[in-house]
């Protein structure tokens, strides 16, 4: 099924703040080189694009992925985490993580990755997610770094997806209200 998408962040407007959150991270990290753990499957353009920015700036990372599902078909969580796919507790122990997803919406996928990558003996985690919708937190987690803070509408593009679409976007759109 195709919907009628509306653009909410533009190509260029992602890329500006991608390169501007890598050049924050660059000053916070100070030298030291992160493990980053993107979240599988919506993280996987924004970690990308990320990594890249951050070796712009001599920052070098190892780069993993976690995948976890909160989600089944619709637009709502389902509220518990499962892990599909784990990482290396060897590669986390000791490392200063920067743990990376595509959207925070109801809290629950972060808050329990965070937890996860601190009991596998992470010395640090920064969290950095592209969006952030505030008005659907159900877990109190504040993540350090956020590109774009948007309304309570379903994204998609970008990596994040509808039923398994949409992820190759190069731009964040949002769903008709009302889609299931
Ligand atoms: P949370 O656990 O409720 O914070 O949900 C986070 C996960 O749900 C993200 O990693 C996304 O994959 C997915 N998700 C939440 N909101 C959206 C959305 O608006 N579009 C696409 N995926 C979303
Ligand atoms: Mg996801």
């Amino acid at each position: 099924m195709t919907h009628d998408l509306r653009i909410l962040v533009p190509e260029d407007a992602i890329r500006t703040r991608v390169a501007a959150l890598a050049a924050e991270l660059a000053t916070v990290l100070n030298g030291v080189s992160p493990l980053v753990v993107g979240l599988l499957d919506g993280a996987f353009v924004f970690t990308a694009d990320l990594v890249r920015e951050l070796a712009r700036r001599q920052v070098p990372a190892r780069v993993t992925f976690m995948s976890l599902a909160s989600y089944g078909r619709s637009t709502r969580s389902r509220g518990t985490v499962t892990v599909i796919r784990d990482c290396a507790p060897d590669e986390v122990r000791q490392r200063t993580v920067l743990l990376v997803d595509d959207i925070l919406d109801s809290g629950a996928t972060l808050q329990f990755a965070h937890a996860r990558l601190i009991a596998f003996g992470a010395a640090r985690v920064i969290t950095c997610v592209l969006l952030d919708k505030p008005s659907r937190r159900r877990v109190s987690f504040t993540p350090d770094f956020i590109g774009f803070t948007i309304p309570d509408a379903f994204a998609v593009g970008y990596g994040l997806d509808h039923a398994g679409e949409y992820r190759g976007l190069p731009w964040v759109a949002t769903l008709p209200e009302g889609t299931p």
